[in-house]
């Protein structure tokens, strides 16, 4: 496995591999990786003759009084992970490389980046798309992977992709759990052992949601306070949204009329963290 960590080397070498007429499968992430980013990687290492793994914990994305600074890192770890999994390249840029001094161009994805995390995180897309367009162009990206827990994020990324006829194909891998339900999340380093178990109440909020589903229910409003009531059971969860949207435009839905997205972010202690599902009849 190669290192790289300047913007000019990275694209050198992906200029090669292109050259070469190889395919280049592409995993950004901020690091901390969990089987989660795994298993990501082991997909690009499947279906792509090079797999590139990031790893940039993007200032862009970070709102004035978000964890920027103490972000989860463990660069020695990362290294280790990515090594074993077969990963040909890792890119660790640095922000001084990426954001240069006059730095002033940044990506909208305007409608879908309104509301759920875009309502309390209202620049976050905005830096998520930004980094992910420019990553795309420094790995020259064939196939880049996301997980489907940041389902938001997953589908901002995907419009950008087809509204600015990118040639990177972006593909979305199902969340990874821990056995016990949670969502795998580098944030949930943060947790404490108690928090951790009540941190549980996303997971079964959703599945609360998911068999509202299975039983016909139509009213959302049922939905949302099935999952209100499971969470508001944990002395450190605070909700900061909860709700029932379509799948691709992410607007509220009026009325349940087969598939919907149940999403929520809720803060546990000092943490926040986001989980979602797909629900279907
Ligand atoms: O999901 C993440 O880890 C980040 O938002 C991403 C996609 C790597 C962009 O910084």
């Amino acid at each position: 496995m190669e290192i790289l960590t300047r913007v000019a080397e990275m694209k050198e070498r992906a200029r090669e591999i292109v050259r070469e007429g190889s395919s280049i499968g592409v995993v950004p992430t901020m690091g901390y990786l969990h089987d989660g980013h795994m298993s990501l990687i082991r997909r690009a290492r499947r279906e792509n003759e090079v797999c590139v793994a990031t790893i940039f914990v993007n200032p862009t994305q970070f709102g004035p009084n978000e964890d920027l600074d103490k972000y989860p890192r463990d660069p020695d770890a990362d290294r280790a992970k990515c090594m074993e999994a077969g990963v040909d390249f890792l890119f660790t840029p640095s922000p001084e490389d990426i954001y240069p001094p006059g730095y002033q161009t940044y990506v909208t994805v305007e409608d879908l980046s309104g509301p759920l995390c875009g309502a309390s995180r209202p620049t976050h897309f905005r830096g998520v798309a930004t980094i992910v367009l420019k990553l795309f162009n420094i790995c020259l990206a064939t196939r880049a992977y996301f997980g489907l827990k940041d389902y938001q994020q997953f589908q901002v990324i995907r419009t950008m992709a087809r509204d600015l006829n990118l040639e990177t194909q972006v593909i979305g891998l199902p969340t990874v759990r821990e056995s016990d339900g949670l969502a795998m999340s580098s944030r949930n380093a943060y947790l404490s052992p108690d928090q951790r178990k009540q941190a549980l109440c996303l997971n079964e909020a959703l599945e609360e949601a998911s068999a509202l589903m299975k039983s016909g229910e139509k009213d959302p409003r049922k939905y949302l306070t099935a999952m209100e009531d499971r969470i508001i059971r944990e002395p450190q969860a605070r909700i900061d949204y909860l709700n029932l949207v379509d799948p691709e435009s992410l607007e509220e839905l009026k009325e349940v009329n087969g598939r919907g997205l149940a999403a929520i972010a809720v803060f546990i202690g000092a943490t926040r963290l986001i989980d979602n599902r797909i629900l279907s009849p």
